[in-house]
């Protein structure tokens, strides 16, 4: 029998980006080659989000389609993973009698099992349970065609119970993974080729802490910093309330941690975020990023923002754009509250209506466009040094690489720089991205 296809589709974050190239280096193992062609998949897995309904809405329209493509192709194995089935389960198998494979956010270690049973006895499959290990964690997945950049993950689930947010409810408890599965995995990558890990986690800053491991997030990045190839470090994301002295000291004290933290505020008002369960307020948000520009003074802070949450009235939208003007962040997310099943914030009685909500994000997103290109303006002139990734989409001549505050910056050049460090002149801003001059 020759190689079977993989067809994947990734909704969602950086945290399922991840879980489907681990699915992808697991059923690599297991005789499947990934195919960006739907018409020839063998196995097609559809790895899920459900944040905000939005997300959910155009899964379930996508869903839709594969029904169509069972009915012509019984003997194609279809899968559901990541959050949206861990909360649907078997309601999913219901509603979509076609699929083979329903798989939670715990189970992803088990997929090729999964697979071949389903292969063997047509009958369907479905994993929901949490686990109290990190076996799935453990999936090394090593970048193909020549990535320089990996993420790694470093600890799953969430204990925050901010009243917005499904996750803890989807990825169960906070648990980290052991430092030194985590340092053999950054070595194995290196020998790979890889330049740059970005560590993942619901809030690293919590690394090792709840239950305890011994070691704590800025020990981590510290022993991430003594291998040899690794030139960059990044991490994503941070709970504000626990960003640590220790960990803001780290950008002076690691070399290779590159100076850029996503910090999510959500809102700049007090009321809004006591009601979110946020656990900080507008001014103890203001102390770290006034601490963080005091020990790293070019550090990049980019940040989410929920408008409409329930009970947001004009002044407290008003405080979030204060808050904005203050900081002027380099870059953030912003999205329109969105009820999700389960959570806190449900109960509270006060909705947004969808046009204040809308006109809320349209007002906080242009505010947030100004202040990117503005910060984005100052490094004309500037000499930053970018880590080359690959050709640009958009232009072949174009290299495209990051700044260490992790801008893309496009320049002219050859493609033996791709993973090299190299030197740019910063010649023009954009909102997205900057344009420069090798030198
Ligand atoms: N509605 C809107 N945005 C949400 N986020 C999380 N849950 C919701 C929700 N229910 C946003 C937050 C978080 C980001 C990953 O997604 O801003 O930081
Ligand atoms: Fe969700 Fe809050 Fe946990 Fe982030 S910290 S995953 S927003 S509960």
């Amino acid at each position: 029998m020759g190689k079977r296809r993989l067809y994947i589709q990734t909704f969602g974050c950086q945290m399922n980006v991840h879980d489907s190239e681990k699915i992808m280096a697991l059923m690599g193992s297991s005789g499947y080659v990934t195919t960006d062609d739907l018409v020839e998949a063998d196995l097609i897995i559809v790895n899920t989000c459900s944040i905000r309904e939005k997300a959910k809405q155009k899964i379930y329209s996508e869903l839709g389609r594969f029904r169509k493509l069972k009915e012509q192709r019984p003997d194609i194995i279809i899968g559901v993973g990541g959050c949206l089935a861990q909360q649907k389960g078997s309601e999913f198998l219901r509603k979509y009698p076609f699929l083979d494979l329903v798989f939670g956010t715990h189970n992803i270690h088990r997929i090729p099992e999964y697979v071949k049973n389903i292969e063997i006895s047509r009958a369907a499959v479905i994993s929901t349970d949490f686990q109290e290990s990190v076996e799935s964690l453990n999936v090394v997945a090593v970048p193909q065609n020549g990535k320089i950049s990996a993420y790694v993950t470093i600890m799953q689930g969430c204990n925050n119970f901010c009243s917005f947010c499904v996750v803890p409810y989807l990825r169960g408890r906070e648990e980290s993974r052991a430092l030194t599965d985590i340092i053999k995995e950054v070595n194995i990558l290196a020998d790979h080729g890889v330049k740059e890990v970005i560590l993942l986690g619901q809030n690293v800053n919590s690394y090792g802490k709840s239950p305890g491991n011994g070691h704590d997030f800025p020990e981590l990045l510290q022993e991430i910093g003594k291998i040899d190839d690794i030139e960059r470090i990044r991490f994503t994301t941070s709970h504000p309330k626990d960003l640590s002295e220790r960990l803001m000291t780290s950008f002076k004290t690691v070399d290779k941690l590159c100076e850029h933290i996503h910090l999510p505020v959500q809102s700049g008002s007090d009321r809004i975020l006591g009601m979110m369960n946020r656990c900080y307020t507008s001014a103890d948000y203001l102390d770290k990023v006034k601490s963080l520009r005091s020990i790293c003074p070019d550090i990049s802070i980019t940040s989410d923002f929920i408008v409409g949450f329930p009970g947001e009235e004009d002044w407290d939208f008003q405080a979030t754009l204060d808050l904005m003007k203050i900081i002027k962040f380099d870059g953030a997310f912003s999205f329109k509250y969105s009820e999700r099943v389960g959570t806190a914030a449900i109960d509270i009685k006060k909705k947004i209506p969808e046009c204040v909500k809308r006109e809320r994000l349209q007002v906080l997103q242009s505010l947030q466009g100004k202040h990117t290109l503005e910060r984005h303006a100052l490094l004309i002139g500037n000499i930053e040094e970018i880590l080359v990734e690959g050709f640009s989409k958009k232009c072949r001549d174009d290299m495209i690489g990051r700044t260490r505050t992790n801008r893309i910056v496009n320049f002219r050049g050859e493609s033996e720089l791709i993973g090299k460090t190299v030197s740019v002149v910063i010649t023009d801003a954009y909102q997205h991205s900057l344009r420069g001059i090798l030198l």
